[in-house]
């Protein structure tokens, strides 16, 4: 509540201004595999901005993370507040950091809540990337759950958001025996996926980090169709 307390409105300048810079982001990401950070964005502000602006705030999540997740690909791009990013760019495990306690475990989340396609989400959410019991930011060390899937936007479904959120886990270790493992060969559990239920059920806590992209259809994305069609895992 004190969070909410202390959010300014934006002004229509700096709404104005936070378009220009998306869209400066969008066409650096599409033109070329540079990726030039947005340094000149103050992040106390605009994670709850950015967020709000793109509608992940209240589609997906209530409250704003603390702090963006920095997040990059093998492809050279990164995930910049919701800049635009080719199926193919992000077609691999991303590398994914947020400010940790040394001590803490953390639960990383990536759906995209705009399946088939943004007006109309009956499968809202798709779940494409769970890991449980991160030590710290060693996401390799996690509990991997559902195995990482890039995105697949349907042809000419749109633009669909892919949203990373990282929670803390209050208690410690959770024991995650009894939830699904899914493959990166399978659909399983992951079409009509609802991540607040999972957050309530294991009783996460913070969301400590967050970021989100948007992508459309590339001509990767048969392959991953194929791929995610390909075992029963
Ligand atoms: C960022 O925004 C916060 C909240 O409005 C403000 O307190 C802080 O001074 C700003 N930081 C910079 C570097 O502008
Ligand atoms: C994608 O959709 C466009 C427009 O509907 C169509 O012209 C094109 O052939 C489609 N591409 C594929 C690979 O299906
Ligand atoms: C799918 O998972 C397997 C086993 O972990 C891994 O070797 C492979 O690289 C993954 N494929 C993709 C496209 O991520």
């Amino acid at each position: 509540m004190t969070r909410a307390k202390q959010m300014r409105l934006p002004s229509v300048a700096v709404l104005v201004w936070l378009c220009l810079v998306t869209d400066s982001n969008v066409w650096t990401a599409s033109g070329s595999d540079v990726t030039t950070p947005a340094t000149s964005t103050n992040m106390t502000n605009d994670v709850q901005q950015v967020f709000t602006q793109h509608e992940v705030i209240p589609d997906v999540i209530d409250v704003a993370p603390k702090e963006f997740a920095k997040i990059s690909y093998p492809s050279g791009v990164s995930v910049e507040g919701g800049n635009e990013l080719r199926p193919t760019q992000v077609k691999d495990q991303p590398r994914v950091e947020w400010t940790a306690k040394p001590d803490a475990y953390y639960t990383l989340f990536m759906v995209d809540p705009d399946a088939p396609n943004r007006k109309e989400p009956k499968f809202r959410e798709i779940g494409h990337w769970l890991v449980g019991n991160i030590p710290g930011t060693k996401v390799e060390d996690g509990d991997h759950m559902y195995a990482f899937a890039g995105s697949g936007p349907p042809n000419g479904s749109g633009l669909h958001r892919y949203v990373f959120l990282v929670y803390e886990q209050p208690a410690g270790k959770i024991d995650y025996s009894q939830a699904p493992r899914v493959s990166n060969r399978s659909r399983n559990h992951r079409v009509n996926y609802n991540h607040r239920a999972f957050v309530k059920q294991y009783g996460l806590g913070e969301l400590v980090a967050g970021n989100f992209y948007q992508a459309q259809y590339d001509d990767y994305v048969p392959t991953l169709h194929a791929q995610l069609s390909s075992g029963t895992e």
